[in-house]
């Protein structure tokens, strides 16, 4: 128990810390959580800021979850079999520590790059992981690609992951077993379900056809 709690407050402080949307806004004078859809997360500071600085974002909101992941590897390893778990734990502090930044009003970003990073930070990990990445980047591209909805490609994306992570679960491609695997698939579940609740606000804009689409610039204060 103790190392799961160890693992979730790891994340979660990396999380809300490399908060790396807000601080390049900060860095270009601007709270960027004011701009566009308020969202301090890649597509918003893509949109507001331009292509390097939603790459720059991109890069270390994914790269936190491969960092936290990378820690638990080297602190508690496998000794008791449930490496995986712990690196889920690590992975849920991290999306929580960047939905919720504590120093921020607890108002940070939407998640998926840093649910994008668990998935690769598993590339590190277990064989069969791949597919995960090469699954999910699949569904993201191509639902953004032909609908232009960001937001519909990123619920897609985390959507197709959880799908994946519990047949893998089921056909034995995970190294875990019996109720472990199963708490397992209640954190990524948790993981998929906040990106749903992070995008409750996307999610009607859809149904109302007023969502912005890829390409589409708003760089006014909300
Ligand atoms: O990852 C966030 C993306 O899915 C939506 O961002 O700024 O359009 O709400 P935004």
């Amino acid at each position: 128990m103790l190392e799961r709690v160890i693992c979730l407050v790891t994340g979660y402080l990396l999380g809300s810390i490399i908060q790396a949307g807000y601080w390049y806004g900060r860095f270009k004078h601007i709270d960027i959580r004011k701009y566009g859809s308020g969202n301090a997360g890649t597509t918003n500071v893509m949109r507001t800021l331009g292509k390097k600085a939603g790459m720059t974002t991109y890069l270390f909101d994914a790269l936190k979850p491969i960092m936290c992941m990378a820690i638990i590897h080297f602190v508690f390893g496998n000794k008791n079999g449930n490496e995986l778990l712990l690196m889920m734990y690590g992975g849920l502090g991290v999306v929580l520590g960047h939905n919720f930044p504590f120093y921020l009003n607890f108002k940070g970003g939407k998640g998926i790059a840093a649910t994008s990073g668990i998935v690769l930070g598993l590339l590190f990990y277990p064989t069969h992981c791949w597919a995960f990445a090469v699954l999910g980047a699949l569904t993201f591209g191509l639902v953004t690609y032909f609908s232009k909805y960001v937001s519909l490609g990123s619920l897609m994306g985390i959507g197709m992951w959880f799908v994946e992570f519990v047949i893998w679960g089921c056909v034995g491609w995970l190294p875990l077993s019996g109720s472990v695997l199963y708490e397992c698939y209640g954190v990524v579940f948790i993981i998929t379900l906040l990106g749903f609740i992070q995008h409750r606000g996307n999610i009607k804009r859809l149904i109302n056809g007023t969502e912005r689409k890829v390409g589409q610039k708003r760089t006014e204060e909300v």
